[in-house]
C-alpha cells in the first residue's frame, strides 16, 4: 500500500523523463532484424522493454544493455534468427507478445511463447489468423487464441494479407515490423476501423528510419518491399504517455511542468493529450525540444474522443472531477482489454472516491465533484496506478493498494513524482545530518532534536530493519527482487529509543554484528533505497520537518533541506567511540566501519558523499556539546 503525499506547492519544474516504451520496443525489433550494429540512446529500462530484450536474446540476437546511460547496443541478425530453443517469456508486455510472434515465425522452427497470467488473458486471435494465412502453425497450449502458444514458421510464405485492428493496432504493427524480412514483397490491408492509429504511424515512420521501403498505396493499404533493415544510431524520445501524468499534475495544481526530449513533432500520438488539457483551459507551450504545461485556476469540462490516444484516457479521467462542467470521454471501449478493464476500473475507483461517473461502455462521463479520501484498487495496472497518483497529489488521503505495478513501464515513477514535490519540501523544517559509520550522527541528532523541538528519524535503523528481516527470512541479501519485496512489506515503527519491526522489538537485533555484515549490501540495492526514501520523505512531510540522519539525506532525500550537515571523524576515533559504547574490540569495529564506508561510498545509487552546500564538521577531538553548538548556530542563523 502506498499513501500519496499531496503537493504542498504547485510544481515549477523541468523534467527529463524516461524513454518511450513503444519506441524502445519497436526500435529493439528493428535493430534486431537489421544488418549491422545499432545503438539506441535514451532507451527505456522497464519490465516491458526488458521482456523484449530477453525474447530477442532467446532468438539469438546479441544485446548489450547499459542501464546507467540508458543505452542499448544490438548486434542485428540481418533477418537470420538463431533461437536458443528456450521458451520466450513476454512477462506482461503486450507489445512484446505481439511483435515477437511474426519474428519467431521468421526463425522457421518451433518456439514456445508464454507470459504472466495477465497477458495470457489478453486476446490475440486476429494476429494468429493472419499468421496462419502466412503458413505459420500456432498450437495453443491453453485457451484458443491466447498464450501460451507454440509458433512454427517452417512453412512461412508470403501472402497478401487482410487484418483487423479494431481491438488493437499492435497486430498490424507486428506484421509490418517483420514484413521487410520476408522472402518476397508483401501487401497488407487493414480491414475496418483502426484503433490507436498514431501507433501504426509510429511503426511506419520507424521502419523507414531503419531503411525499410513501405508504401501506403492508399489509406489502410500497405506494400512492404523485402529489403530488410539497416542498422542505425537511434535516439528514443521521452515517453509521452508517462508525461501525461506530469502534465495533468501541472494543469490541476496551477503549476508548470516542462518535459524535455519531447517535441510538438513527436511520433507518439499521446502527445495529443496536451491538446485536450489546452481545450480544458491549461496553457501549453510546444517546441522542438520540449512540451510544457502551465495550469490555471479553473479548468472546463470537454467532450474528448480518445480512440487514438486511449492510454491517456485514465489520466484525463482524473483531471475531469476538477473541471467546472462534466467531461465526456468516448471511443475507448476497447481499453477493456488492456492490462485491466480500464473502463470499469476508472469508473469504479472514481465512484468510490465520491465522483459521479456514467459508464457508457464506449467510455465515461465524469461530473465535477470533490474527492473523498480512500483506498484505490489499481487492478495491477500501471496506468491506473499512475493516473490515481495524480489525483492523490491534488487531494489528500489517497492510498494505492499496489504501487509496484508501475515498474511495467516506469520503475522510477514515484521518484519523478517526488521531483514535483521539491518546491514544497523547501518549506519544511529539515535538518539533514549525513556522515560515515560511527561518526556520532545518532547522538547528535537526538540532542539537536530535543533542543529545537523537531522529531528525529534514524534512517540507518530503517536499512538495518530491512537487513534484519532479510537475515530472519534467510533471503540472500544480494537477491535484489526478494530484498525489495521485504522493504515494501516491512512495517518499521519507532517508539522512543526502541525500534519495532512488524510489531517485534528488534532494537538490539538491528545493531548485531550479523546485521552490520549485510546492511550495506541491502542499502546498495536501488529498489530498497527508493522504498525507504519514500517512507522517509512522507515521515517528514507529515510532521512539517524533522531531524533526519543517514548517508544521503542532504544529497538525495531532501536536497532542499534547511540545513545540511556532514559530520565525520578519523576512523580510529569513530572505532574508539563505538568500542566504549558496545564493549566490542576496536579492531573488530574498525573492520566493520571501514568495510561499510567502502560499500556506502562506492555504490551507484546515492553514494555517501558531501553535498557542496553542507556544513562539514570534523568531530575528532571535539565534545558532543561543541558540535551541537556549532550545528545549532548554523540552523538558527
Ligand atoms: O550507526 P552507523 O553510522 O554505523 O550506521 P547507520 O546509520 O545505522 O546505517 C547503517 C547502514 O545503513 C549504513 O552503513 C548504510 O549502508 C545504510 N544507510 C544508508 O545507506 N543510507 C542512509 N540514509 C542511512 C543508512
Amino acid at each position: 500500500m502506498l499513501s500519496i503525499d499531496p503537493l504542498t506547492k504547485p510544481p515549477d519544474i523541468d523534467l527529463e523523463l524516461p524513454g518511450s516504451k513503444s519506441i524502445t520496443n519497436r526500435a529493439l525489433i528493428l535493430a534486431a532484424l537489421a544488418d549491422g550494429t545499432s545503438t539506441l540512446q535514451g532507451a527505456l529500462f522497464a519490465e516491458d522493454t526488458l521482456a523484449m530484450v530477453d525474447c530477442l536474446r532467446g532468438l539469438g540476437v546479441g544485446i548489450e544493455c547499459d542501464e546507467s546511460n540508458n543505452k542499448i547496443v544490438i548486434s542485428g541478425c540481418g533477418g537470420d534468427l538463431n533461437p536458443n530453443g528456450k521458451p520466450l517469456w513476454v512477462r506482461q508486455s503486450g507489445t512484446t507478445a505481439r511483435f515477437i510472434m511474426p519474428l519467431a515465425a521468421l526463425a522457421r522452427t518451433e518456439i514456445l511463447i508464454d507470459g504472466d497470467l495477465q497477458i495470457r488473458k489478453r486476446p490475440q486471435q486476429e494476429l494468429f489468423d493472419a499468421l496462419e494465412k502466412l503458413g505459420v502453425e500456432a498450437t495453443f497450449q491453453g485457451e484458443q487464441g491466447h498464450l501460451p502458444v507454440v509458433i512454427n514458421g517452417a512453412d512461412l510464405h508470403v501472402e497478401d494479407l487482410q487484418v483487423k485492428a479494431e481491438q488493437s493496432s499492435q497486430y498490424v504493427s507486428a506484421l509490418l515490423l517483420s514484413a521487410p524480412c520476408m522472402a518476397e514483397d508483401m501487401t497488407l490491408v487493414v480491414d475496418g476501423e483502426i484503433v490507436s492509429k498514431p501507433y501504426l504511424q509510429m511503426t511506419l515512420t520507424m521502419m523507414r528510419s531503419f531503411g525499410a521501403d513501405v508504401e501506403e498505396v492508399d489509406q489502410n493499404h500497405f506494400r512492404i518491399r523485402a529489403t530488410g533493415y539497416k542498422a542505425q544510431d537511434y535516439k528514443v524520445e521521452a515517453d509521452a504517455s508517462t508525461a501525461s501524468y506530469f502534465f495533468a499534475a501541472a494543469a490541476l495544481s496551477g503549476g508548470r511542468v516542462k518535459v524535455k526530449g519531447l517535441s510538438q513533432f513527436s511520433i507518439q500520438g499521446d502527445i495529443g493529450f496536451v491538446d485536450l488539457l489546452e481545450e480544458m483551459g491549461a496553457e501549453v507551450n510546444r517546441s522542438e525540444e520540449y512540451v510544457e504545461v502551465c495550469g490555471i485556476s479553473t479548468l472546463r469540462g470537454i467532450n474528448a474522443m480518445m480512440k487514438s490516444i486511449s492510454d491517456t484516457a485514465p489520466t484525463l479521467a482524473v483531471v475531469a472531477p476538477w473541471a467546472d462542467t462534466p467531461t465526456s470521454i468516448s471511443g475507448i471501449g476497447f481499453i477493456a482489454h488492456k492490462e485491466s478493464d480500464r473502463v470499469t476500473a476508472v469508473v469504479t475507483e472514481l465512484r468510490k472516491l465520491g465522483i459521479e461517473v456514467g459508464n457508457h461502455g464506449d467510455g465515461f462521463t465524469i461530473k465535477p465533484g470533490s474527492i473523498k479520501s480512500g483506498l484505490v484498487h489499481t487492478y495491477d495496472d500501471h496506468r491506473i496506478a499512475m493516473a490515481f497518483t495524480v489525483l492523490g497529489l491534488i487531494s489528500g488521503g489517497i492510498v494505492l493498494d499496489n504501487s509496484e505495478c508501475v515498474s511495467k513501464t516506469v520503475p522510477d515513477f514515484f521518484e519523478y513524482v517526488d521531483r514535483l514535490r521539491l518546491d514544497g519540501d523547501e518549506e519544511l523544517d529539515i535538518l539533514a545530518i549525513d556522515g560515515p559509520a560511527g561518526s556520532g550522527k545518532t547522538s547528535l541528532a537526538k540532542r539537536i532534536s530535543s533542543e529545537i523541538g523537531l522529531e528525529y528519524l534514524d534512517t540507518g535503523a530503517m536499512y538495518r530493519s530491512v537487513a534484519a528481516v532479510v537475515i530472519k527470512e534467510e533471503v540472500d541479501p544480494l537477491n535484489k527482487d526478494l530484498v525489495v519485496a521485504i522493504a515494501n512489506k516491512v512495517k518499521i515503527s519507532f517508539v522512543g529509543e526502541e525500534v519495532f519491526v512488524d510489531g517485534e522489538n528488534l532494537t538490539e537485533v538491528i545493531r548485531s554484528s550479523e546485521v552490520n555484515a549485510v546492511v550495506s549490501h541491502v542499502a546498495a540495492n536501488p529498489g530498497v533505497r527508493a522504498v525507504l526514501r519514500r517512507k522517509q520523505r512522507s515521515w517528514a512531510r507529515e510532521r512539517g520537518g524533522g531531524v533526519l540522519e543517514g548517508r544521503d539525506i542532504g544529497t538525495v532525500v531532501f536536497p532542499r533541506a534547511k540545513l545540511k550537515v556532514y559530520v565525520t571523524a578519523a576512523p580510529e576515533e569513530r572505532a574508539r567511540r563505538r568500542s566504549l559504547e558496545s564493549g566490542r574490540s576496536m579492531e573488530e569495529i574498525l573492520e566493520d566501519i571501514t568495510g561499510r564506508d567502502q560499500i556506502d561510498s562506492s555504490r551507484v545509487d546515492s553514494p555517501l558523499s558531501v553535498s557542496s552546500d553542507a556544513l562539514v564538521v570534523d568531530s575528532t577531538g571535539k565534545t558532543i556539546n561543541d558540535v551541537v553548538e556549532e550545528i545549532l548556530g548554523s540552523f538558527n542563523a
